[in-house]
């Protein structure tokens, strides 16, 4: 049995068995791995109803809410920021409740009630969120505003039915719209432009916090 001291390597016979190993894959006739076959994706009746509208697609079953929304429906309103969930630009309103579309699949929402920033107003008719946000400034590039939007709205609706958030003092009351509500509950829609202390504004008076 050889002892340890007969496994020691030099630098030299280091440098040579690192050699040895790059080069195999050449002597092997330059030979890769080989991608295993990929099937044909599969595919699923999906139907939406999208800012009031009935919607039916057939749809890759990987393909994500925001890209169904965005490539298949051409509702370009609702934008892809990260599309890892970090940003909140893919929020839209599901059946109620704001999520971010890029985090979860179209099939997921058979028959679910989509709500996107083209449904919330129309230019001579703004909601008003979409109005306030003009009056106060609330945005720059805008490439964030229709996630802000309807996250914002359905934030309001939140505070209104009782749902505390982490900054809510006191559990046995209402929560109240204020301005650390509003950072707190908003703090997954970011703004690169920074337009924050304007949204906040946009979005106490809608709530008749402020005029
Ligand atoms: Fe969905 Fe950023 S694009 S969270
Ligand atoms: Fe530009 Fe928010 S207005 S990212």
């Amino acid at each position: 049995m050889p002892t340890p001291g007969e496994f020691r390597m030099n630098r030299r016979d280091l440098m040579a068995a690192a050699s040895a190993c790059a080069a195999l894959p050449m002597m092997n006739g330059g030979a890769r791995a080989q991608p295993s076959p990929v099937g044909e994706p599969v595919k699923a009746g999906v139907s939406l109803n999208v800012n009031g509208e009935k919607r039916s697609l057939n749809l890759d079953t990987r393909t994500t809410l925001l890209d169904a929304l965005r490539e298949h429906l051409h509702l370009t309103g609702t934008k892809k920021g990260c599309d890892h969930g970090q940003c909140g630009a893919c929020t839209v309103i599901v059946d109620g409740h704001r999520i971010n579309s890029c985090l979860t699949l179209a099939v997921m929402h058979h028959d679910a009630n989509v709500t996107t920033i083209e449904g919330l107003g129309t230019l001579d008719h703004l909601h008003p969120m979409q109005a306030a946000f003009v009056k106060h400034d609330g945005f720059q590039c805008g490439y964030c505003t229709p996630g802000q939007i309807c996250s914002g709205v359905a934030m309001l609706e939140e505070i209104k039915s009782g749902i505390p958030s982490h900054v809510t003092a006191d559990l046995n009351s209402p929560a109240q719209v204020t301005d650390a509500e509003i950072r707190e509950r908003m703090s997954g829609n970011i703004c690169r432009c920074g337009a924050y202390s304007n949204i906040v504004e946009a979005m106490l008076e809608v709530s008749g916090r402020r005029a």
